[in-house]
């Protein structure tokens, strides 16, 4: 049984994040789609509500599953029978700091980190760019499943009614 995990902060998760997901349910037969809860950057949404977005978002991969992970990932991967680390790569820019990771997560523990390309469609998209879209008034359908889209409506509104 290979099982491989896809991290990150997924705050929130979009299009293209379930993109890869979805390719790497192919590519192995379990996938754990592993949300970073470090405290280390100002999160829209709480790890909660993250992992509770990406259990509805992907409902229909039947290999996936989500959890959430606190210090390593190479820690969570060696508890977890996890045998690589799936990054989608959306441009050469990634590339110097995901190579840099992927480098270091080995030097660590016996994990193999697989790079999947970006589908072209997603190639410029990233959770910190709809959120900032989305909080001016763009429109961000097509890039993030409709119902995280309304849920980042509404916490926007939230935020911005507390003056944040
Ligand atoms: O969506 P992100 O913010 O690019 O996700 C980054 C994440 C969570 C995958 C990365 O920061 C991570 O693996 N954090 C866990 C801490 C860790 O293992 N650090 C060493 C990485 S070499």
């Amino acid at each position: 049984m290979r099982r491989a995990v896809c991290p990150g902060s997924f705050d929130p998760v979009t299009n293209g994040h379930l993109d890869i997901v979805g390719r790497a349910s192919k590519l192995f037969d379990e996938v754990v789609v592993a949300v970073g809860v470090n405290k280390s950057k100002n999160r829209l949404f709480d790890a909660e509500e993250r992992m509770d977005m990406l259990r509805q978002a992907c409902a229909g991969f039947d290999n996936v599953q989500v959890a959430g992970f606190r210090g390593l990932l190479t820690d969570f991967c060696s508890e977890h029978d996890i045998i690589a680390i799936v990054k989608g790569l959306r441009a050469v820019s990634d590339f110097d700091y995901e190579l840099q990771m992927a480098q270091m997560n080995a030097s660590l523990a016996p994990i193999e980190t697989v790079f999947v390309p970006t589908s072209p469609e997603y190639s410029f998209l990233a959770s910190s760019l709809v959120k900032e879209v989305a909080a001016f008034g763009g429109d961000v359908s097509g890039l993030v499943p409709d119902f995280v889209r309304e849920l980042l409506t509404v916490r926007l509104a939230e935020r911005a009614a507390a003056g944040d």
